[in-house]
């Protein structure tokens, strides 16, 4: 498996000062920059949009930039996040018409491509787009709001998409996204996943390299 990437969601950053917390993070030592785009339709929540993630651009960041788009519909978005400095693109599949083509969109627009599956939603939609995932992220809580509780039988789901990706032979990231912690990271790695998002679990604390550090010394165990 590659590297671990510890991706921290921007949802619980200090959005009044979001540049200096999102380069304070990755001073820390954070290696991604998760992006949560929410827009009172798919989700109930409202958040941010492509003028923020080229504003962040902007301000001088370079890490890669995870947009996590939890809009509906999808397609038309995406050329602009691409513009704006996205580095990955991942979309819950049953808010697209044609998931194929938004995945196609997607890598066509220059960025890596990815589909996000809620606790409930099965992992059919993969059958078919295997050769054109880079990422597949699964939720460990029903997207929306940060700090909920991790969802227990996301466990068995990564170690199925786990064995999915290893049979596939493709080279693609299995992301988890929900509930992440220090005191869970482990166990979650455990079951496959290798790419983890964290907020609430980065944000609320005042160290950021404290948290940062200990997730990486559980996920060396
Ligand atoms: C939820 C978002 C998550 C969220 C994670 O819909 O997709 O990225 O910010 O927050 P925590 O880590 O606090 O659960
Ligand atoms: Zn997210």
């Amino acid at each position: 498996m590659r590297p671990f990437l510890i991706a921290p969601s921007i949802l619980s950053a200090d959005f009044a000062r979001l540049g200096d917390d999102v380069q304070a993070v990755l001073d820390a030592g954070a290696d991604v920059v998760h992006f949560d785009v929410m827009d009172n339709h798919y989700v109930p929540n409202l958040t941010i949009g492509p003028m923020v993630c080229q504003a962040l651009r902007d301000f001088g960041i370079t890490a890669d930039i995870d947009v996590h788009l939890m809009v509906k519909p999808v397609d038309r978005i995406i050329p602009d996040f691409a513009k704006a400095g996205a580095s990955i693109i991942t979309f819950h599949p049953e808010a697209s018409e044609h998931v194929d083509r938004s995945l196609q969109l997607i890598k066509e627009s220059g960025c890596k491509a990815g589909l996000v599956f809620n606790p409930g939603t099965p992992l059919h939609y993969l059958d078919h787009v295997m050769d054109k995932l880079d990422v597949i992220l699964l939720m460990s809580v029903n997207p929306g709001f940060g700090g909920q509780s991790f969802i227990p039988s996301t466990l068995d789901k990564l170690k199925q998409v786990r064995a999915k990706i290893d049979a596939s032979g493709f080279d693609i990231r299995l992301e988890v996204d929900g509930g992440v912690k220090v005191d869970n990271i482990a166990e979650i790695a455990a079951a496959g996943a290798d790419m983890f998002v964290a907020g609430s679990a980065i944000f609320n604390q005042p160290d950021y390299k404290t948290v940062v550090d200990e997730m990486r010394s559980e996920l060396a165990k």
